[in-house]
């Protein structure tokens, strides 16, 4: 083989073969953890939500809705959330910091207290004690907060 074909043999083959590379690295829901840690994270976003806004006077308090709302927070909550936290998925377009995965021991632990605090919000939501209801919206909003002033990187 003389030089030329060589390189445009090597050209068409890195093509072939780098193309499909090129397409998972540029579509990041190709990264399943990544979807699946935000779709999660939505979810509890569009429960937890509502519940912050009524605490702060936006929306009208409703007891039914509230208790709907903490229903459901505690069940997304129950959900093992580490499976969107696979080692290697630091990479990609997410706003989850890597430092999740270098102290993995401390990310878990406070994933264990958002847990624990929605589970207990959810009980509580469901007994209409509007006091005790917005203090245990407090104190998970204050699990979230934990978590994502030192694992996620801010909104762009
Ligand atoms: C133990 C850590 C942890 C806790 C607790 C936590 N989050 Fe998150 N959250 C994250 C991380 C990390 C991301 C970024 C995920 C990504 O971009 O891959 C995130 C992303 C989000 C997003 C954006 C989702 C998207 O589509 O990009 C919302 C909304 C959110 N969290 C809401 C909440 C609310 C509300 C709570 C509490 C009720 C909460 N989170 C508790 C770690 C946490």
């Amino acid at each position: 083989m003389n030089k030329r074909v060589f390189w445009r043999a090597a050209a068409a083959y890195a093509l072939v073969t780098m193309a499909p590379v090129a397409v998972l690295a540029d579509d990041d829901d190709e990264n399943p953890a990544i979807a699946y840690r935000e779709a999660m994270m939505t979810l509890i976003g569009h429960n937890f939500g509502p519940m912050q806004m009524t605490l702060e006077g936006k929306i009208p308090w409703d007891d039914a809705r509230m208790a709907g709302y903490g229903k459901e927070l505690a069940a997304l909550a129950g959900l093992n959330q580490m499976r969107g936290f696979p080692e290697g998925s630091d990479k990609g377009d997410t706003h989850a910091k890597p430092e999740i995965w270098k102290n993995m021991d401390d990310f878990k632990q406070k994933m264990e207290e958002f847990q624990l605090a929605a589970a207990k919000l959810g009980k509580v939501a469901a007994g209409g004690d509007r006091k005790a209801i917005s203090a245990e919206i407090e104190a998970t909003g204050k699990t979230c907060g934990a978590c994502h002033d030192d694992y996620k990187e801010k909104d762009d």
